[in-house]
């Protein structure tokens, strides 16, 4: 079971600074309950997905990735650009990530201000780190120097690829305006390395990359979080975590929910403190379902015919 650490005590400072997304209009009587309610996109880059979305006021966001433009049918740059530019003409002035792929610090920020053109709303996508392991020579602090030279030209980042809290810090004190926690990606993991009697070296939190290094060398900051053995809700803990630390130092990166695998998850991130999360469609699609509420609304009407049938008694 999920165990919550309230963020209560500092979260009005810090949510007080994030844009209202239910905006009551001037002089309007019937104030909006929930102007700074959590954000709410679409973790696509399926146009038809989208827009059913946007247009029923599911969703005031997207964000893409490579894998997910791979997936809507993008073969090459230009139909990268005609989707993105698509997407984000739809959704102005709400948010849409779009991946960085180069690697270089020079290359990443030319490519940005590029993605940046497409339109105003643009949020650019930078991954975290895993530089070196695509090429040892790479800087491991690019993606952290990148989001610092875009907030320097006022250009708003997702830092993406996050796995654990201090990630996240570095992210934010870099500049970030969004950090995207990948909470399925570390169920998954769970669900597939971590055992009830763990071991060092089976950690969710930090999974470690040198096991013969000597023990003390490998545990890093394992032990909090993965103290709890076996735990297919690590990823909203890891959520949690990241909102405790924002609240306790009133960092206003916002933070952003990912890679969903299923509706209690949405749930757990709600819970946790996310302020925003990004959400695949088939999930979204379902979120007025419940099989009690189909039972109780084919009840209601039902029932209502009866006052259709019976003329009114003087
Ligand atoms: O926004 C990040 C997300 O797209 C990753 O999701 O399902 O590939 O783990 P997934």
């Amino acid at each position: 079971m999920f165990e919550i650490q309230q963020t209560k005590a500092n979260a009005h400072s810090r949510r007080i600074r994030m844009a209202e997304i239910n905006i009551t209009p001037e002089g309007k009587p019937l104030a909006h309950p929930a102007p700074r309610a959590p954000r709410i996109f679409a973790d696509t880059a399926a146009y038809e997905e989208i827009e059913p979305l946007y247009r029923a006021g599911i969703i005031n966001g997207v964000t893409t990735n490579p894998t997910l433009m791979k997936r809507a049918g993008a073969a090459n740059w230009d139909d990268v650009e005609t989707i993105s530019k698509r997407i984000c003409e739809l959704l102005h002035p709400n948010p849409v990530s779009l991946e960085l792929t180069e690697v270089s610090q020079d290359k990443m920020i030319e490519q940005a201000e590029h993605l940046g053109s497409w339109a105003e709303n643009v949020i650019i996508k930078v991954p975290i780190g895993g530089y070196q392991a695509l090429d040892p020579n790479l800087d491991p602090y690019t993606g952290l120097k990148v989001i610092r030279a875009l907030w320097e030209r006022n250009i708003k980042t997702n830092c993406t690829l996050i796995f654990n809290s201090t990630q996240a810090l570095w992210a934010a004190n870099a500049g970030a305006t969004y950090v995207s926690p990948f909470l399925g990606r570390m169920a998954d993991y769970a669900r597939k390395n971590d055992s009830a009697d763990r071991t060092v070296g089976n950690s969710l939190y930090w999974v470690e990359e040198q096991p013969t290094a000597p023990e003390d060398q490998r545990v890093l900051n394992t032990e909090y979080v993965a103290s709890g053995g076996a735990r297919k809700d690590t990823g909203s803990r890891l959520i949690n975590e990241i909102a405790v630390v924002f609240t306790n130092y009133d960092i206003h990166t916002e933070i952003l929910a990912a890679s969903f695998r299923n509706a209690a998850q949405v749930t757990e991130c709600l819970l946790a403190g996310a302020d925003i999360l990004t959400v695949p469609a088939p999930i979204l699609a379902k979120v007025a379902d419940h099989a009690l509420t189909d039972e109780g609304m084919i009840r209601f009407v039902e029932d209502s015919k009866v006052f259709d049938t019976q003329s009114a008694s003087a």
